[in-house]
């Protein structure tokens, strides 16, 4: 590879690590991924340094393909620890295309793409830091990814866009909770 080449490639990691989180100087207290007046940023390393918590596969539909939920270090020790999500607890729900193909293990078998649909985000907080933004309420704030601007939360009030579909799961703190294993301590 030409020096040329690693010089961009380097820049473009540069840059990538540059937008993972809220600089320090406008970070709120509760997350690296909020800064204070409680925009919520896309952590775009997610999949390298957060945990696999499950997966959903949706047979058919708007939303159909894989939902892969991620989560911090600090959501699954809580969470083992006492059945709840401590503050600053980030999920990430991302969306992926399938396809399918016959393989060894059997006929048929779906597996995702490289296409990303898009983000869901939800970063824990108990105590209501951000009581005049549409996009925070009921322990959580809530955002909306999608694949043309990912540094843009497109969500602009999480009570239209996103609780009422929560509310089945809305004893266990808005989390589908039977879908991830690897919250539980075996
Ligand atoms: C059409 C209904 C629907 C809407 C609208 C919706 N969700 Fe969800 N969400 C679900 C369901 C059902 C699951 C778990 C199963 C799945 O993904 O199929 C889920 C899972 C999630 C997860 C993974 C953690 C969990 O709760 O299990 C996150 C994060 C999430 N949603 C965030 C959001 C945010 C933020 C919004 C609004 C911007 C939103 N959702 C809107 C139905 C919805």
């Amino acid at each position: 590879m030409s020096f040329t080449r690693v010089s961009i490639l380097s820049s473009a990691l540069m840059l990538t690590l540059s937008t993972t989180s809220v600089h320090s100087e406008e970070r709120s207290s509760l997350s690296p991924y909020v800064n204070k007046k409680g925009e919520i940023t896309l952590p775009v390393d997610f999949r390298m340094n957060m945990a696999h918590l499950g997966s959903w596969f949706v047979p058919e539909g708007a939303a159909s393909g894989f939902h892969d939920v991620y989560t911090n270090q600090q959501g699954i020790t809580s969470y083992r620890k006492d059945k709840v999500f401590e503050d600053g607890t980030i999920i990430i729900k991302e969306l992926r295309a399938d396809t399918k193909g016959n393989y060894t293990t059997g006929a048929g078998v779906h597996y995702s793409t490289e296409s990303v649909k898009q983000w869901f985000v939800m970063i824990k907080d108990s105590k209501g830091h951000f009581p005049d933004n549409k996009n925070w309420g009921n322990g959580w704030g809530w955002a909306l990814f999608k694949t043309e601007n990912p540094t843009k939360n497109v969500s602009t009030d999480y009570k239209v866009d996103c609780l009422g579909c929560h509310a089945p799961a809305a004893k266990n703190d808005w989390i589908y909770t039977e879908g991830y294993p690897t919250l539980s301590n075996w």
